[in-house]
């Protein structure tokens, strides 16, 4: 897995903690923020966003994701996911990186910015559906 230089991870896992400031959480109070960096050099942010139609709630990951796809920034790098424990990305985030890029790394902290998992998509979704699984 080629890594990150130190300082760029750093502020890519500083910039998932102040995302997860954001985070919208009436229901389940459990904030997660992430910060996506691209291979421009660009960073997008994304909090959870909550709905009172549960299933409409988005995750930080996804958000982060489709800010940076939606203007065309599609070469995703790296990926800081904050939580209060260190939890790791739901299936459907794990689903949506692995459309863009499974060599993805994943950096995932806890609520001080201490590194819990260190990983790649395609180590915590082996055997995913991809763009290529789609024989026409
Ligand atoms: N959540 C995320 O933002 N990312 C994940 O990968 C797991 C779950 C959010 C969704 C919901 O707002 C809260 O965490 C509890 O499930």
């Amino acid at each position: 897995m080629s890594d990150l230089k130190q300082s760029v991870k750093e502020q890519l896992i500083q910039d998932a903690l102040e995302a997860r400031k954001k985070a919208y959480v009436p229901y389940s109070k459990y904030p997660v923020g992430a910060a996506l960096l691209t291979a421009s050099g660009k960073t997008y942010s994304g909090a959870n966003i909550e709905n009172a139609a549960f299933p409409v709630t988005i995750c930080a990951e996804r958000v982060a994701i489709f800010k940076a796809v939606s203007e065309g920034d599609m070469d995703l790098q790296a990926i800081a996911v904050a939580t209060k424990n260190g939890g790791t990305p739901c299936g459907s985030c794990r689903q949506v990186m692995a459309e863009f890029n499974p060599e993805l790394i994943l950096y995932i902290v806890d609520e001080n910015g201490k590194i819990t998992q260190e990983t790649t998509l395609k180590e915590i979704l082996p055997g995913y559906f991809g763009p290529d699984s789609l024989v026409r």
